[in-house]
């Protein structure tokens, strides 16, 4: 091999760079660069005369994306519908959070409803996913199973015969084609062995999922450019400590990307979790005062969490501020706002504010709940169990809007919550899923929690709250 067909690639970011160096210039990671082999059609090539084409008008037959829907509905909305031909969706999640599962399950289904389908396993032998079919209650379903890793094989073998229609490559990182020569589950690999998966799809018609790990950062891991290739990246993720995995969409070439689908793991496989409300709703204190739901945003990606306040009167000369999980100036701020201008006193108040399950929110979108959290604790007045909050607020007291109120407002739809107290400008945003009512003041806000506040029962010693 000349020393020219080598070069070292990043193995977080997949630059190339002629020579070692302790750190990729293109991301900054350290001691990511190995030497791998470069594709073999890197070598000069003579020019040639370029082969003539037609050039096609925009307007012309085409058939309407033909959609392959899978019956399972949390999948298939995410998806917007169902697999569209040709197409190639990564599909990425930490280790055992049930990817191979929700693909067998997928398959089971849709070769059950006739169609042929196909698993290949780079990771598990194949007695391995019998096993796992097997417990799933799956065995009788007509899916072709492989276990192998070598990308032509696999193209030459499902190429015979009837077409399949949907491919699971678990995973992309086991793979290794003949066009690269570096070592499998390099970058160099992963990018090759994904290009000639997609090219397969979109010349055959049959969809292609490609399973992805991730790495401890969340990125799912090979060069960021599978994720360009590709026509969809789904994620699939567990939601706190629970059983409930949560699979979304980050980019989507034929769906929405702002829809989630919510499953449960079971002993016997993936549940649909058709009313997720429940779920979350059951964690929490409802109807206890000073807790309130923040439909915030992480990423791009919509989250709500529980914000809890407790306000209690103080017996040290300077009350305490502990905040966890948000910023405590941000924090005095809104204590400050809410005594200029609302007559909320809290000097003499101890306050403490806490994020629920250990989160740390950024956003200053968070202001009205946690305002509200606050004023419902110090007015023993419990918010409504079905309301989220989100805006935020200005140091005159105003509520100003903020960013994706329209994504904010689905996803608390989604996740079963019926009313939504945003800013003013935000009630145009809203799809008529969930109840909105506008606040234009903080002032008001406080006014309305207070009217439902009961007097505070505090108990003398070792009583009970009511
Ligand atoms: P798996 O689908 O193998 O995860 P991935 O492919 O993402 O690595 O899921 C493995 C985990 O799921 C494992 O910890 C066991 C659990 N599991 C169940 O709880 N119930 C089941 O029916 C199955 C098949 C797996
Ligand atoms: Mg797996």
């Amino acid at each position: 091999m000349s020393r020219r067909t080598l070069s070292f690639v990043c193995q977080n970011c997949g630059a190339a760079s002629p020579r070692w160096q302790g750190k990729c210039e293109a991301c900054g990671e350290w001691n990511t660069l190995s030497e791998e082999g470069a594709e073999r059609a890197a070598g000069p090539r003579k020019p040639g005369k370029g082969r003539l084409f037609a050039l096609e008008a925009l307007a012309g037959d085409t058939q309407d994306a033909p959609r392959l829907a899978s019956g399972i509905g949390e999948l298939d909305r995410v998806t917007g519908g169902g697999f569209v031909r040709g197409s190639v969706l990564l599909l990425g999640g930490d280790p055992g959070i049930g990817k191979s599962t929700l693909l067998i399950q997928t398959t089971a289904a849709l070769a059950r409803a006739g169609h042929r389908v196909v698993y290949i396993s780079g990771e598990e032998a194949v007695a391995q996913v019998r096993l796992r079919a097997e417990r799933l209650g799956l065995r009788d379903a007509p899916v072709e199973l492989a276990s192998q890793t070598s990308v032509e094989d696999i193209i030459a073998t499902i190429s015979e015969g009837k077409l399949p229609k949907l491919v699971i490559i678990d995973s992309i990182q086991t793979m290794w084609t003949d066009t690269v020569e570096s070592a499998p589950g390099t970058v160099t690999q992963v990018r090759g062995s994904a290009q000639t998966l997609i090219r397969f799809a979109k010349k055959s018609g049959a969809c292609v999922i490609l399973v992805g790990h991730v790495t401890k950062d969340g990125q799912i891991a090979g060069p960021r450019v599978v994720e360009h290739m590709v026509d969809a990246v789904l994620s699939f993720e567990a939601e706190g400590s629970h059983q409930f995995r949560v699979l979304r969409s980050a980019k989507n070439r034929f769906g929405p990307t702002d829809e989630i689908g919510v499953f449960e793991m079971t002993g016997d496989g993936l549940r649909e979790v058709t009313n997720p409300s429940e779920l979350f709703l059951s964690e929490r204190d409802l109807g206890s005062p000073g807790t309130a739901v923040f439909a915030g945003l992480e990423g791009t990606r919509p989250l709500l969490v529980e914000i809890q306040a407790l306000v209690a009167p103080s017996s040290l000369g300077t009350p305490r501020r502990s905040v966890v999980g948000w910023d405590s100036s941000r924090l005095s701020m809104v204590l400050a706002v809410l005594e200029a201008h609302c007559g909320v006193r809290l000097g003499g108040h101890d306050v403490y504010l806490n994020v629920a399950g250990g989160f740390r929110i950024q956003e200053p979108a968070a202001d009205l709940a946690v305002a509200a959290a606050l004023v419902s604790s110090l007015c023993n007045a419990p918010l409504p169990a079905d309301g989220v909050y989100f805006g935020e607020v200005s140091l005159s007291g105003a509520v100003r809007p903020v960013a994706q109120g329209a994504a904010r407002l689905k996803e608390a739809a989604k996740l079963g919550f019926a009313r939504a107290v945003v800013p003013e400008a935000t009630r145009a945003e809203a799809n008529g899923a969930i109840q909105v009512s506008d606040v234009g003041s903080l002032t008001s806000l406080v006014a309305d929690i207070a009217a439902n506040g009961r007097p505070p029962a505090r108990a003398k010693s070792g009583g009970e709250d009511g």
